[in-house]
Formats: structure tokens, C-alpha cells, sequence
């Protein structure tokens, strides 16, 4: 497995994450036995980075994570790193009803997530959105608390703009921005990924798939269920997604020519983007596993990049990447 490390002061990881959250929440239905058999098909291959959210499932992804963790051989365990993002609330009913950042929120969201984990220590913890009632001095400050007392390795951000990562930074090293970026996502490439490499902060970059959008295999007039991101998502709806899915078909042809998939191809598109990169693959069957795996022996030289950015160009998406309020929540997006 090839290796990547997050940032001037995070960890080394494997070249590709593993992203948890379809296994226990907004892609419509689940298959516990699949998540675990992925999750452990991903372990004996060498992934090492395994992302969740305690808000994923309302603990159901940790408690899932887990598990499966349990059932690996020791070595294997104790190369695996838990990424962890915490701080989004939720009703009764589900919805998200907001972010809570402040110290001792953290300290409190850290003990639950330790116990469902059944760990003594989270690799990269940090605060899915930002609090903008709380400081960010005060939310990081209290993730530096943690560090020094043994329950928390490394601190990590989600989806903060330039500024935000610069008053983070000055407050403790900072190993990794989690963030939206793929080839119909680039809105880090302005400011935010230059800042990050200022900083020496890596980033684990998600969506690199725009949720199976440009994976090759979504199908147009798929039936969603009621709980699926992807039915309120903008890029899915009408024509925003016709437009989207002939993106798709012009990178068809690339990795057709390649004899790659279209998701391998997105994969190593964002790989290609910088070794302070490493794409969290959202798979949730040991089938979608393999093909975004094989992502890692694609090389694409100056013709294929060129290729597909022709038939790709930045900022060629049509439609949001999240709906309209929660893009408002974005501090990233300011
Ligand atoms: N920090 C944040 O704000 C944030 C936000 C979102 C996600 N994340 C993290 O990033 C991870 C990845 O995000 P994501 O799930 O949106 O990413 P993604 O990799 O862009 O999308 C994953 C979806 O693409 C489809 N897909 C089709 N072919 C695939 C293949 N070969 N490999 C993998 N997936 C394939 C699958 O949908 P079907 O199974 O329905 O076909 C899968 O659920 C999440 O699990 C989570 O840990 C973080």
C-alpha cells in the first residue's frame, strides 16, 4: 500500500482512505454484514485512514467501526486510524439542528465517541462545521486539551475557509482539512489549498466521487429513498443532473481509451492533484471497494489530464454542492 502523510505534523496514512458514513447513513438503506465485510476487505488491503462522523447513524457508523475493528488481527488494528468528526446536532426526528463547538461540548463529544469506538484514543478529531457562536480558538483549544491528555493524537478541521485555518494553526498544529474536492468540486484551489500548503496542513478530500455522481455508475431516474442526501443534493435534480451526467460521458471516453473505469479516473484525478492529498473513498461494498482501489495504479501523464480537463473544465458542474442552507453553513464557502 502506498503512503501519504497529512500535513507537516499529522500521520502517515495509506495512499487512499476509507470513508464511513454511507455505511450507517444518508445514502438510503444500509447492509450491516456488507459495511463490516468492507470495512475488513479495506483493512487487509492496507487502508489505514477510516473516516466517521459521531452524528453518522447518531453513533451507529462508531459504534459499527467498532465492530469491525474488533474482528482484525491485533497488528492490523493497531496500524488503523479513527478520523472522527463530532459537533453537528440533531433532533429526535433526525434533522441537523445546528453545531456546538464549545470546550466542554468537545471534551463531552469525545467521552461518547471513545466508548462507541471502544478506544482509548482518537487519531484526528475534529468539528464537522464550524460553531460560529464559539471561536474557533476555543473549539481547537479544547481538541489540544485532549491531545495533551492522551484521548486525541492529531487535530484536524472540516470544511473552513483560508482565515479559519490560519487562527486554528496559530492555536496547535493542525494535521489535516477534511473538504469537498473532486473534479466537479474546485472550489478549494483559489485560496484554501494554497493556505493549506502555507500551513503545512494536509487534506483528506471527500466527495471524490460527488457522491457516485461521477463514479460511471449513476443511473438517471434511480429511485432514492426518502433518506438519501442525494434527493435534496442539487447536483442530482432535473436538469442539473442531465448536464451532469454528460460531464460524465466525456470522461467515459477518456477511461474507456485508458481501459479504466470513470471512478477510477475521477480517483486518480484528485490523487494526481498533490501528495498532500489523500482522497476518503466513500465505498460501501467490497465491489465498489476494489474498483476505487485500483484508482492507485492509474497513472495519468500530461495528454490524459489535459484530455480530461477538456472534457472537464473547472467550475463545469451545474447546480450546488449541498442545498442552499446548508451551503450557508459553509465557512469554507465565504
Ligand atoms: N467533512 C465533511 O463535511 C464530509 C461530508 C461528506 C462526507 N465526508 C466523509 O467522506 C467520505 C466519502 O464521502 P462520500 O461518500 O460523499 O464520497 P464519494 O466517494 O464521492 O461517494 C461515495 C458513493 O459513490 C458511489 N460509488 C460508486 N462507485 C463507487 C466506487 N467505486 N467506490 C466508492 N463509491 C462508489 C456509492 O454510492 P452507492 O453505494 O449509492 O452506489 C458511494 O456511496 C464519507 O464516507 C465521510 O466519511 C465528510
Amino acid at each position: 500500500m502506498q503512503t501519504r502523510t497529512l500535513g507537516t505534523t499529522g500521520p502517515q496514512t495509506s495512499v487512499l482512505g476509507l470513508g464511513c458514513m454511507g455505511m450507517s447513513a444518508l445514502y438510503g438503506d444500509t447492509d450491516r454484514a456488507e459495511s463490516i465485510a468492507t470495512l475488513h476487505a479495506a483493512l487487509e488491503a492496507g487502508v489505514t485512514l477510516l473516516d466517521t462522523g459521531d452524528f453518522y447513524g447518531m453513533g451507529h457508523n462508531e459504534l459499527l467501526i467498532g465492530e469491525a475493528l474488533r474482528g482484525v488481527p491485533a497488528a492490523t488494528r493497531e496500524k488503523a486510524l479513527i478520523s472522527v468528526k463530532f459537533g453537528a446536532l440533531r433532533t429526535v426526528e433526525g434533522a441537523f439542528s445546528g453545531y456546538d463547538g464549545r470546550p466542554e461540548a468537545v471534551k463531552n463529544f469525545a467521552a461518547y465517541s471513545l466508548q462507541r469506538l471502544g478506544t482509548d484514543h482518537i487519531d484526528i478529531y475534529r468539528i464537522a462545521r464550524l460553531d460560529p457562536a464559539v471561536p474557533i480558538e476555543e473549539t481547537v483549544g479544547a481538541i489540544a486539551e485532549l491531545v495533551e491528555a492522551g484521548h486525541v493524537r492529531h487535530i484536524g478541521l472540516s470544511e473552513v475557509g483560508a482565515d479559519s485555518l490560519r487562527r486554528a494553526a496559530a492555536v496547535a498544529p493542525i494535521s489535516d482539512l477534511q473538504i469537498e474536492y473532486s473534479l466537479i468540486s474546485r472550489g478549494i484551489e483559489d485560496e484554501i489549498l494554497p493556505t493549506a500548503r502555507e500551513l503545512g496542513i494536509g487534506i483528506t478530500a471527500y466527495g471524490v466521487l460527488a457522491r457516485g455522481l461521477i463514479s460511471g455508475h449513476w443511473q438517471r431516474g434511480r429511485t432514492l429513498a426518502a433518506n438519501d442526501f442525494r434527493g435534496m443534493s442539487p447536483r442530482f435534480q432535473g436538469e442539473n443532473l442531465d448536464h451532469n451526467l454528460d460531464l460524465v460521458d466525456a470522461l467515459r471516453e477518456i477511461a474507456e481509451q485508458k481501459g479504466v473505469s470513470v471512478a477510477q479516473t475521477s480517483i486518480a484525478w484528485v490523487l494526481s492533484r498533490g501528495e498532500d492529498i489523500v482522497p476518503l473513498i466513500g465505498a460501501r461494498r467490497r465491489d465498489r471497494l476494489a474498483e476505487a482501489l485500483g484508482a492507485m495504479e492509474i497513472t495519468l501523464d500530461a495528454d490524459d489530464l489535459a484530455a480530461i480537463e477538456r472534457a472537464v473544465p473547472a467550475g463545469a458542474a451545474a447546480g450546488d454542492r449541498y442545498p442552499a442552507e446548508q451551503m450557508a453553513r459553509l465557512d469554507s464557502e465565504r
